[in-house]
C-alpha cells in the first residue's frame, strides 16, 4: 500500500517511520519547493529513539504534485486540517482512505462533512515526538493510539495498519476517546501556557491546582451532558496522574506560546466552550482560560 502523509511534522514523520516499518510505501507531502529543498538527502528521514537512530527512506512531494492519493494520513495541527485537505482534495481517488491524527475536536466533524463518501477514521495518540530538523525527529514515547471510524463506509482498520508495531486499539466509537484526550488537554495545556510552567508545577502551587480542578469539574459536566463517559475515576484524578507522570514535560501549548506559534486552544478549550454553550452549561473557568490564551499573541487570530 502507498500512504501519503500530509503534515510532515513531528507526528507525521514519526508515523512515516511506523508505516515504513510495517512494509508500506510512504510519501511525505511538503508545502512547497522551498520546504522540499531543506532536506539534505531527499527522502531520508532519521528517527531517534532511546539513543538509536533508525533511518527510513520515503518519497517527497509538494502539495502541487499531481499523483493520485489512495491512502492519506493527515498529521497537521488541528487548525490546519480542513484547509490542508481542501488543498489536496483534487488528488484523492474517489475511494481514498483518510486517517486524521490530531489533538482537539471539531476538525473531525468538519472533514467528515467535507468528504462524506470517503472511508474516514480519526485517531488519537499519547505518543510524544519532536522535530530537530525537517528530516530528523525524536520519538520520546510510542504511547497508546486509539483509532475508530468516522464514516459508515469504513472497514475495521485502514490498509496496512494491522501490521504496525505500536500499541494500537481499534474502537467501535472513537468519540469518547477523542473527548478523553480533549479533557486532559483542557485540564493541563492552557494552565501550563498561562503560568509558563512544566506540567508537574500545576500540582505544587495551590492556586494552579485549584484552577485545574475547577476546569476539570466544568469539563466533566459538559461531557456528561453530551452523553460521554470520560473515565472510571474523576477527571481531577486522571489529570493529576497525567501531570505527575509528565511532571518535567513542557506541554505543546506552552511550547507554542513560548515560540509565538499559534496554539490549538480553539480546538481544545474552544471546542469545550462551544459544546457547553450548545448544552446551556456555564463554564466560566474554561471560558476565561480561552480568552486569556487568545489574548497572548497575534497568532491566535482564527476563531
Ligand atoms: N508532537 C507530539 O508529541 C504530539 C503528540 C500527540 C498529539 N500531537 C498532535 O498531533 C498533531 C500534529 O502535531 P505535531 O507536533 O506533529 O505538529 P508539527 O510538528 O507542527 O507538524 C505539523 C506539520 O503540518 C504541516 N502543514 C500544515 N499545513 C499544511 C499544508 N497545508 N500542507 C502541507 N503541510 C502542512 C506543517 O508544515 P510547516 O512546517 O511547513 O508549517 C508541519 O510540518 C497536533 O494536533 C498535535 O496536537 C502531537
Amino acid at each position: 500500500m502507498h500512504w501519503h502523509i500530509l503534515g510532515a511534522g513531528a507526528i507525521g514523520c514519526l508515523w512515516a517511520g511506523i508505516l515504513s516499518r510495517a512494509g508500506q510505501d510512504v510519501t511525505l507531502i511538503l508545502r512547497n519547493r522551498h520546504t522540499l529543498d531543506q532536506w539534505p538527502t531527499p527522502g531520508r528521514l532519521d528517527i531517534l529513539q532511546a539513543g538509536t537512530c533508525h533511518s527510513v527512506d520515503c518519497h517527497l512531494e509538494t502539495l502541487a504534485a499531481d499523483t493520485t492519493i489512495t491512502h492519506l494520513l493527515v498529521a497537521t495541527k488541528a487548525y490546519d486540517t480542513l484547509s490542508a485537505i481542501e488543498a489536496i482534495q483534487p488528488r484523492l481517488s474517489p475511494d481514498a482512505e483518510v486517517v486524521l491524527l490530531q489533538n482537539g475536536m471539531g476538525q473531525q466533524q468538519a472533514v467528515h462533512a467535507y468528504l462524506p463518501t470517503h472511508p474516514l477514521w480519526a485517531a488519537t495518540t499519547t505518543a510524544g515526538a519532536w522535530r530537530e530538523a525537517r528530516h530528523r525527529v525524536h520519538c520520546v514515547s510510542l504511547g497508546d493510539t486509539h483509532i475508530g471510524a468516522l464514516s459508515a463506509a469504513t472497514s475495521y482498520l485502514p490498509a496496512g495498519w494491522a501490521d504496525m508495531d505500536i500499541p494500537l486499539q481499534h474502537c467501535t466509537d472513537i468519540y469518547p476517546h477523542l473527548w478523553r484526550k480533549l479533557a486532559i488537554n483542557c485540564a493541563i495545556n492552557p494552565l501550563t501556557a498561562l503560568f509558563d510552567c512544566h506540567n508537574g508545577k500545576l500540582l505544587t502551587h495551590p492556586e494552579r491546582k485549584q484552577k485545574m480542578y475547577a476546569a476539570c469539574h466544568e469539563v466533566e459536566r459538559v461531557a456528561a451532558a453530551a452523553g460521554i463517559t470520560l473515565f472510571s475515576t474523576s477527571l481531577t484524578d486522571q489529570a493529576t496522574t497525567v501531570a505527575t507522570a509528565t511532571a518535567a514535560n513542557v506541554s505543546s501549548m506552552l511550547a507554542d506560546v513560548r515560540h509565538q506559534r499559534r496554539t490549538e486552544i480553539e480546538q481544545i478549550t474552544g471546542f469545550l466552550c462551544q459544546q457547553a454553550q450548545a448544552l446551556g452549561i456555564e463554564v466560566p473557568v474554561n471560558r476565561s482560560l480561552l480568552q486569556q490564551i487568545r489574548a497572548l499573541g497575534p497568532n491566535e487570530g482564527a476563531h
